[in-house]
């Protein structure tokens, strides 16, 4: 006889809320919210701009997971706060969804013998790559966007990969499993008095303390709570109400330059002496040649003004801030491209520490009125950690590729290179 008191025991799961109704109901949550983060989770890759490699992303053997990459538009402008902000918002609120559709199989992954054919046994291997593969991607998402670098490696990188192992697996499993899921959430509509079916369905269950719909309304319950707590990263007004977004760092005070930063000069070795008005250039290469313009030069040239919000990666994002700065055409055109659309450009910053020393912008980028080398912002000059002398701003593009303390700018085609060739 079996001990009752092993997990690898049916009896030993007494649960009498578990049974397929429960988990094709988080299912389906999952199979929506999963697909949601997927595509959005792609979306973000392609804002990056990966093709003007190795710039912006040294992925390794992109080639195949790339093949959907396209040129990442500047329209609206609130493109990347919008598919970036659900993306990471989504990631924090389904964890409490993605615990209890875990729990609610738990079981299973405690059945022995492992696997009994061959095609369960492959379906195991599957189910280990699916669960794994989901902890590992939320985990790692949700480190990142708290600022904590605890695994070994490239976050970028083991987040890319893990997506797309966990999404293999994924697939599969909603393609083995959508038929059942159909036929519980049918069945219990249909004859909601029937005691359900199933591996998971205890077989000598503990008196009910809760009804199946209570769990749901728990979960449903947690999943709010996080969103309450999350929504705030961003919007400027709610953003004290983002409890669970790093607090403490970076913080960036008051005034015109009150809106939040990721880093601060000092982190990435900015110092105050490289960026006086006295020492500082801007370094334009071109086909006319190199030039080194001064801030007073800069601020000479015709300026224009661009509402534009500040979108990170990691999931916050900024309300419009009023930019005020030189477009990046005219940049453009003073460095020599003055007939036919602008080329790329590649922008090298001053900063020595943290990731994307230089980032590239497409030709599209460069053309829009709105992308700037700004100077100012909210009627002030910058701040020092807003990128004080100069930095860029483009319409709907991740924060990352705002370079920030601009030193150098280098306009030409990259795509063959990935430096400018001109
Ligand atoms: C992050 C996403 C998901 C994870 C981690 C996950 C995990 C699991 C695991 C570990 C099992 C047990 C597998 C076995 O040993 O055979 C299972 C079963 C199942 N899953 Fe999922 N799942 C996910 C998404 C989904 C989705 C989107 C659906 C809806 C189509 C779904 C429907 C089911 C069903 C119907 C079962 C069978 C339950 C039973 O035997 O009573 N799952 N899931």
């Amino acid at each position: 006889m079996r001990d009752h008191r092993l997990p690898t025991t049916p009896a030993f799961w007494r649960s009498p809320l578990r049974g397929p109704w429960l988990t094709s109901v988080l299912g389906t949550v999952l199979l929506v919210g999963i697909t949601v983060m997927f595509v959005t989770g792609l979306l973000s890759y392609a804002a990056y701009n990966p093709d003007l490699a190795p710039v912006n992303d040294q992925t390794p053997d992109k080639g195949l997971l790339g093949f959907y990459l396209f040129s990442w538009p500047t329209d609206p402008p609130w493109l990347y706060r919008l598919t970036q902000g659900v993306h990471v918002t989504l990631g924090i609120v389904l964890v409490p969804v993605l615990l209890a559709k875990l729990w609610s199989v738990v079981p299973k992954l405690f059945e022995t013998p492992p696997a009994r054919t061959l095609s369960r046994a492959l379906e195991r291997l599957s189910v280990l790559l699916l669960v794994g593969g989901a902890l590992f991607v939320f985990l790692t998402g949700i480190l990142n966007i708290q600022l904590d670098y605890l695994f070994p490696g490239d976050f970028y990188r083991l987040h890319f990969y893990g997506a797309w192992v966990f999404m293999s697996a994924f697939v599969l499993h909603v393609v083995l499993r959508a038929p059942a899921a159909v036929r519980a959430l049918r069945r219990r509509r249909d004859r909601p008095d029937e005691p359900e079916e199933g591996d998971t369905v205890a077989p000598s269950p503990d008196p009910p303390t809760a009804s199946r719909r209570g769990a749901l309304w728990f979960v449903g319950g947690g999943s709010l709570l996080l969103f309450l707590t999350t929504v705030g990263r961003n919007f400027d007004s709610l953003r004290p109400t983002a409890l669970l977004a790093p607090h403490g760092h970076a913080e960036p005070g008051d005034g015109p330059g009150g809106f939040q930063i990721n880093k601060t000069a000092a982190e990435v070795g900015i110092r105050p002496a490289e960026t006086r008005d006295e020492v500082w250039r801007l370094t334009l290469t071109g086909p006319a040649g190199t030039r080194r313009l001064t801030r007073a030069e800069l601020l000479a040239m015709e300026q224009h003004t661009a509402e534009l919000p500040i979108a990170c990666v990691e999931g916050w994002s900024t309300s419009n801030q009023r930019w005020r700065g030189v477009r990046l055409r005219d940049l453009a055109a003073l460095a020599g491209h003055t007939t036919g659309p602008p080329p790329d450009v590649l922008v090298e910053s001053l900063q020595r520490g943290g990731a994307f020393r230089s980032a590239a912008l497409r030709g599209n980028q460069v053309a829009d009125h709105r992308s700037l080398l700004a100077l100012a912002v909210n009627g002030a000059p910058l701040t020092a950690d807003h990128g004080y002398p100069a930095r860029v701003i483009v319409p709907a593009a991740p924060g990352v590729l705002n370079t920030k303390w601009v030193e150098r700018m280098t306009f030409g085609d990259l795509s063959r290179t990935g430096r400018g060739d001109s």
